[in-house]
């Protein structure tokens, strides 16, 4: 079978597998990574549904004695009642400091599985098998684990890399359109902050989706090998994200992430030629368009402002926003708040 492996060396040194039907390999590939161990499949109900069999079969058939735990499909999902209930499941099935976790789904079963990972028995391995565009080229990547608290989404998560990362692309056909394009904004998102022939690829659709996301992949593998901890290049990931993550809020979540990252991006765009940068808003824009976004912005300037005053990436006075320099070469702009706010009234 054929596949592209991407290796990243972060605080684990741990291989990423993308390729067509990678799926029906998964045990000879988590062979050596994890040796004779018992496993606990994570997954959602409709991942379930799907492909939670032929999971099953796969691993019993490479000799694993795998057990298996289904959450409801969704965000709700990703809080701390399933944490637990996991947790003790994995305690139930005795599972030891030697077993592992394999988290089969989307961002969701991806950041409960890899923190699930990081807290049971202080820590056990746990494999990435990614069955969303946004999961495949973003959350299964890097490390990032997380749920949701009534006080914040991600607000409660660790810093703790898989072990391997096993990318099936045609799981990817059953995605419904909507959630399918939410990952296009991703990857949009990739091609605009560093890599403008990525960007370029992305006008004929459909794009080539093996080698897109495998692009996308070596891209975060890049961005998380030099600031693994969030502290600095990282950042860039965030392009479209803090003022999408302020539209998200105020649409109490109606706004699905990709369609308000979509429009994050307009938005960033629109701002960095008033500070100075280029300007590539309307070649963006249609490019978004092209992928069936809405990309108009249904809140005022002031409340995106307000709503984005509690963004993580603000330090003290001042807020980190992504800006363009040119298509595939995005910064890191501090900006005092005070600034944003005039900025946001000019663009929207
Ligand atoms: N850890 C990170 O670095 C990181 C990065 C970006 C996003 N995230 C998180 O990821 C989550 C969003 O991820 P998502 O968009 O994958 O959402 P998701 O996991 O909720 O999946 C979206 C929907 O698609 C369904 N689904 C998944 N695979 C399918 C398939 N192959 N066929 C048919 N249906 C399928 C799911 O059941 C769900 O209904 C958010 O919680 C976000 O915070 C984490």
């Amino acid at each position: 079978m054929q596949y592209n492996i991407i290796n990243v060396k972060a605080t684990k040194e741990y291989n990423i597998c993308i390729g067509r039907g990678v799926l029906a390999a998964i045990g000879e590939l988590v062979a050596p990574v994890l040796g004779k161990c018992r496993l606990a499949v994570l997954t959602d109900s409709n991942v379930d549904a799907l492909y939670g069999s032929a999971m099953m079969e796969h691993l019993a058939a490479a000799g694993y004695d795998a057990c298996k735990f289904v959450i409801p499909a969704g965000e709700a999902s990703k809080c701390a009642d399933n944490l637990l209930a996991f947790l003790n499941f994995l305690a139930g099935e005795q599972l030891t400091r030697s077993d592992a976790i394999i988290a089969f789904g989307g961002g969701v079963v991806g950041d409960l599985g890899g923190l699930s990972a990081s807290l049971y028995l202080r820590g056990v391995k746990y494999i990435q098998v990614p069955t969303t565009l946004l999961a495949a080229v973003d959350s299964s990547v890097g490390g990032k684990t997380a749920i949701d608290i009534p006080a914040g989404k991600n607000l409660v998560g660790s810093f703790y890399q898989p072990s391997l990362v096993c990318c099936d692309t045609v799981l990817m056909d059953t995605l419904p359109a909507e959630i399918y394009r939410d990952g296009c904004a991703e990857v949009i998102k990739y091609g605009m902050i560093l890599d403008a022939a990525l960007y370029d690829t992305l006008h004929t659709l459909p794009f080539d989706r093996e080698a897109v996301v495998a692009r996308c992949v070596e891209i975060k593998r890049d961005v998380v090998q030099q600031d693994e901890f969030d502290n600095g290049v990282r950042g860039l990931l965030n392009f479209g994200h803090t003022f999408g993550h302020a539209i998200e809020k105020l649409s109490n979540f109606g706004v699905s992430h990709g369609e308000a990252v979509a429009k994050g991006m307009v938005i960033a765009a629109r701002v960095a030629p008033l500070c100075g940068l280029c300007d590539v808003a309307d070649e963006l824009e249609a490019l978004l368009v092209q992928y069936g976004f809405d990309t108009s912005c249904p809140y005022a300037a002031n409340e995106i402002y307000d709503a984005l005053l509690s963004d993580k990436k603000r330090r003290g006075g001042n807020i980190s926003v992504v800006l363009p320099r040119a298509v595939g070469d995005c910064i890191l702009y501090d900006m005092p708040v005070e600034d944003l706010k005039e900025l946001l009234q000019k663009v929207i």
